[in-house]
């Protein structure tokens, strides 16, 4: 669906994207992570056609936005961080315009918008005016008007900036929906833990460059220098740190309070059952015994170093 080939942008001296390469399947949601100034908006506006690549390009449902833009709109539906509507209309109207612009025929222009409408739960505010919407309302009316020429890519950026915490869930709710649908998404964020229960993949700039990219559970993995092994035990806790500490894939052991212990791993998940295995025969009475995933946000800074442009 979306092939993106050495892909870059300076600002004069600046190197606001350095070459970027990167292929999204349909269907697939993909979190676009990086700190303020990485890159997310120059990149997701050039493969809008919005703003033109100094080196690269991208293919968009088989189309080249160099040579053919206009069939490369027709579809994408964009989303810009900041979004100015026309205040003075409908929420009806605002979408019949732009079904308008995108040809929509006029005979199924308004099905089209009850679609829309309802998908983002905005049927109650079809009659009220624009400029009478809440920013969240607004939010999602923006979305709705991305949506009403049935685009195959969605590039939303920063969609869940300034919603609150209930704006946010419904709004991942209606993304992995979208998802569902087949279409695929780019949604960029600072907020990583946002992205990962609904992403199928996350990719992570930092000065213009992709540092990970791939399933969210494959980089959190790859990139982990080691796992973190948490256990709940009935006997003393300093006792199975004696006997963990002696093994060779463990690298420190860090008693939690009366009853955990954290332990930082190196090792196969052979290692990890022979590592219980070993504890119980020592007499360590385990009640649970479980890897705890890195946090997005751990990978986060983990893969970038805070530096921004
Ligand atoms: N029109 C412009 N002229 C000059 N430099 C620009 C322009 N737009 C962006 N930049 C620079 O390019 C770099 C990348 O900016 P970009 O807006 O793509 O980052 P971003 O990842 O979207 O950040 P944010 O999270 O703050 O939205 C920054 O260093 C920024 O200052
Ligand atoms: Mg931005």
């Amino acid at each position: 669906m979306l092939e993106v080939k050495g892909l870059g942008k300076d600002y004069g001296e600046l190197t606001a994207v350095g070459s970027l390469d990167f292929e999204l399947d349909a269907g697939e949601i993909f979190g676009f992570i990086g700190s303020n100034g990485a890159g997310k908006t120059t990149t997701i506006k050039m493969v809008s056609t919005l703003l033109e690549p100094t080196r690269g390009t991208a293919i968009v449902a088989g189309e080249d936005i160099l040579n053919n833009p206009l069939g490369v709109r027709m579809n994408i539906g964009y989303m810009p961080d900041f979004f100015g509507l026309y205040e003075d209309i409908k929420v009806w109207e605002y979408l019949d315009f732009f079904a308008a612009l995108y040809q929509v025929p006029g005979k199924e222009r308004n099905g089209v918008i009850d679609t829309v409408l309802e998908l983002t739960d905005l049927v109650i505010k079809k009659d009220s005016f624009v400029s009478s919407l809440s920013r969240g309302m607004q939010q999602r009316l923006c979305l709705a008007k991305c949506l009403v020429h049935d685009p195959k890519l969605l590039l939303l950026d920063e969609p869940a900036s300034g919603l609150d915490p209930r704006a946010r869930s419904e709004l991942k709710s209606l993304l992995a929906e979208l998802g569902s649908m087949g279409k695929t998404i780019i949604v960029s964020s600072h907020i990583l833990s946002e992205l990962a229960d609904f992403c199928t993949s996350v990719g992570i700039i930092e000065k213009g460059e992709m540092r990970a990219i791939g399933p969210v559970k494959e980089i959190t993995r790859s990139l982990r220098e080691h796992h973190i092994i948490e256990m709940k035990l009935l006997s003393a806790p300093d006792e199975a740190a004696e006997i963990l500490k002696k093994l060779e894939c463990v690298r420190q052991v860090h008693i939690l309070g009366s009853s955990t212990l954290k332990a930082e791993f190196e090792g196969s998940e052979e290692d990890q059952a022979a590592t219980l295995k070993h504890l119980i025969d020592q007499g360590v009475q385990v009640v649970t015994f479980e890897e705890k995933a890195a946090s997005l946000e751990d990978l986060f800074l983990q893969v970038t170093e805070g530096a921004v442009q």
